[in-house]
């Protein structure tokens, strides 16, 4: 589709004289192909420090490092700060002898020809396209092949808060084209390339890879579910001004948007992987929703949480592509994971189908020493599902250029946590469950035969079983977990040669609270998380508000294993809890002294190239209730072998701390802060922060940051003596 949304961008040269697009892209595949020749030597790649952690890109990152720092800066090094707890202060603490600055807020100019931000939130629809979406997420750098300061940095902007993205708020003054279109210009991803200027990170705003991929950017629909009928949605042609329908529908293989997007991954060839989460909640109806019993539409909607309100935006309200009464099969285009290209401006997102569809919280790649590739995913709702995807074939050397992509063709499975005793002392088994048409549900029946997933040919069952991917997974008997959040492998260096996984699961008061207990329905008919199971092995706690950290080896090293053993990593929680029992509610955080790390909610799940483990927090965030004692959300770093944590940095208030990636010679941490002052209105923005103005005048490029509204942003933190973070 082209429109005013979409320019074409060809532009070929910059007007800096530097080189041409063409120029750098060809460098960098250039790069691409030298390392993946290398990728093909597990030995190599071991030595350079990181196989598993974040694969080939990491690797690229690590050779980079001084021959001195190889092998260094294991271990945790820094001075905990402090909870902060009320009155909370409004600002970003990081330890002694660190420095956090701003290097990129909601509304910063990030795309060629983008207007300043206006503290007002008065920016049109027309210039939130050129700037930095609100409420980041997950992130990764990218540095341009031979690092020389300069790289990609990609970042989700989840969700947008309708009362504070505009001057009158969402509905003072009527809601209207225009304010929609700014809030799906705020979603997506925002592609922004920065460096050091004057030994300060800045953003290059007028680099030919800035880029805004929104709610309305052409994307394509790859994989074993692309061009399903459930994919046809109606054609509009998307301007800023109308959303018309072309009259025609979709072919299945294409689409527009991408929007929630909470976490991420990369590939290993380099390439940047966005989570679509809430999705369900930018959808509304001008009509009735059909029930769960009336049919397939009606069965999806039940299990996936599409209604008629929605998360209450009212985008459906002015725009009839997210008006399902209207296009009842558009939420089918979303809840996958995209792929985007960061050093391919003109490229369009891909939605890869084979992945699953759910409600993505990241997805984190391991390529075992067989070069093996599997991806390992959370559906970030109460009592949904751990998965993986193992691609069919072995990694080799340029497979994603010449041939279909590796994440079209593979198996995807979803996770069974067993009670049964592993080979180590408190580890248990798990099993990986293929969702293929020939496996069998616990009803005996299998999915080719369940009337959810009924085909013409086995080809159509596996597009519906990845299509209700939810629904086949009842099916299975997956095991319902405390809300699985990001996943992260620990890398192998320091003489840790095992595949292991680490995924969150930051809450579930659904768990044990009812005098009768109920499971997803194996027909696949549950309302979306609406269920309320029994505690169990790996979800022990009945009222499990502080959530806890799972983690898992698979068989024989291998991610084609279809058995694993499991223990939980920790059990969040407030050490000095008045909450009754203590079992329930004090965690079991391994810190000194006790209690200077209490935490809950973790979220935010990621490894360093050193093996350090950072953990961030996604609780209410105002430092109130149950969270009097631990504070503000913050973000800590675990030692993976002996467990011990201390808390690296607390957040502004009301805010939640998400995203997080690392230079290439590991001496900048980036780190997201989403929604700060989080419960102001139109009226009073300011009620509950001011941040990033509130601790900062100038971002760390020396460009003022206006006093007003709070903004998402991200910071960039440094160690004062110049070493490596963390250690
Ligand atoms: Fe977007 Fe589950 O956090
Ligand atoms: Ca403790
Ligand atoms: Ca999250």
């Amino acid at each position: 589709m082209k429109g005013k949304l979409h320019p074409r961008n060809d532009a070929t040269l910059n007007p800096s004289g530097n080189e041409s697009i063409r120029e750098l892209i060809e460098r960098v595949d250039q790069g691409r192909r030298r390392f993946v020749q290398g990728s093909a030597s597990a030995t190599l790649l071991a030595s350079a420090g990181g196989l598993t952690l974040s694969g080939v890109v990491t690797s690229v990152e690590a050779t980079s490092l001084a021959r001195a720092d190889r092998g260094r800066g294991v271990g945790i090094g820094f001075q905990p700060v402090p909870a902060d707890t009320l009155p909370l202060a409004d600002q970003v603490a990081v330890p002694d002898g660190y420095t956090a600055k701003v290097l990129v807020a909601w509304g910063d100019p990030i795309v060629r020809g983008g207007a300043d931000y206006k503290p007002d939130a008065s920016n049109s629809a027309a210039e939130q396209l050129k700037q930095f979406g609100m409420h980041n997420d997950g992130m990764h750098f990218f540095p341009f092949p031979g690092w020389y300061g300069n790289g990609v940095l990609c970042v989700n902007n989840e969700y947008t808060d309708e009362d504070l993205l505009y001057p009158d708020g969402q509905v003072g003054g009527g809601y209207t084209l225009e304010k929609c279109r700014k809030s799906q210009s705020a979603h997506g991803v925002s592609l922004l390339e920065i460096g050091k200027r004057r030994g300060e990170w800045a953003v290059l705003p007028h680099s030919r890879f800035g880029r805004r991929i929104t709610a309305n950017t052409p994307v394509k629909i790859a994989g074993p579910a692309a061009g399903h009928a459930l994919l046809k949605a109606n054609e509009y042609d998307i301007t800023l001004e109308a959303t018309t329908p072309t009259g025609e529908s979709t072919d299945g293989l294409r689409g527009h948007g991408t929007i929630n997007n909470c976490a991420n991954g990369i590939t290993p060839w380099g390439t940047y992987l966005t989570c679509e989460e809430n999705w369900n909640g930018n959808f509304g109806s001008s009509s009735a929703v059909p029930a769960a019993d009336s049919g397939e539409r009606g069965k999806l909607y039940n299990r996936y949480g599409v209604t008629a309100n929605g998360n209450g935006y009212l985008w459906h309200t002015v725009d009839e592509r997210f008006d399902i009464a209207k296009n009842p099969n558009e939420p089918n285009m979303f809840g996958w994971i995209v792929e985007i290209d960061p050093f391919d401006p003109d490229s369009k997102p891909v939605k890869r189908t084979a992945l699953g569809r759910f409600k993505h919280e990241s997805c984190q790649y391991v390529l075992d020493k067989r070069n093996n590739l599997a991806f390992y995913m959370g559906d970030d709702e109460r009592n949904e599902y751990i998965y993986k995807f193992v691609c069919a074939e072995k990694y080799r050397p340029g497979l994603h250029r010449f041939h279909r992509s590796p994440l079209d063709n593979g198996t995807l499975f979803v996770a069974r946590f067993t009670s049964d005793t592993g080979s180590v002392a408190d580890t248990f088994r798990g099993q990986w469950i293929p969702l293929l048409p020939g496996t069998s549900g616990i009803d005996g029946v299998a999915l080719r035969d369940n009337p959810n997933f009924a085909g013409a040919d086995d080809a159509e069952v596996l597009a519906k079983i990845l299509i209700k991917t939810r629904m086949a997974a009842d099916a299975v008997g997956a095991t319902m977990m405390d809300r699985p959040e990001w996943t992260g492998a620990r890398p192998r260096r320091d003489g840790f040669d095992r595949i292991e996984l680490y995924c969150t699961l930051t809450n579930n008061n659904r768990r044990g609270s009812s005098a009768s207990p109920s499971s997803n329905k194996p027909d696949g008919s549950t309302t979306a998380g609406s269920s309320r199971p029994a505690v169990d092995a790996a979800n022990p706690r009945a009222n499990n508000i502080y959530g806890h950290i799972i983690r898992w080896r698979e068989d024989g090293d291998s991610v084609n294993a279809t058995g694993f053993e499991w223990d939980l990593f920790v059990q969040c929680g407030d050490s000095a809890t008045t909450k009754a029992p203590a079992a329930q509610y004090a965690g079991n955080i391994v810190d000194d002294p006790d209690g200077s790390c209490d935490f809950g909610a973790p979220d935010g799940l990621w490894f360093d190239p050193y093996g350090r483990l950072w953990v961030q927090t996604d609780q209410v965030g105002n430092a109130q209730g149950d969270w009097v004692n631990i504070g503000a959300n913050c973000m800590v770093c675990a030692d993976p072998e002996t467990r011990e944590m201390r808390r690296f940095l607390t957040g502004p208030a009301n805010c939640e701390v998400t995203g997080i990636t690392m230079a290439p010679d590991g001496r900048t941490l980036f780190v997201g802060i989403q929604h700060p002052g989080e419960g102001g209105t139109a009226a009073n923005p300011t009620e509950f922060s001011a941040w990033p103005s509130s601790q900062w005048a100038t971002r760390a490029d020396g460009k003022p940051l206006p006093v007003g509204r709070p903004r998402s942003a991200v910071v960039a933190i440094t160690r004062d003596d110049g070493g490596i973070i963390g250690a």
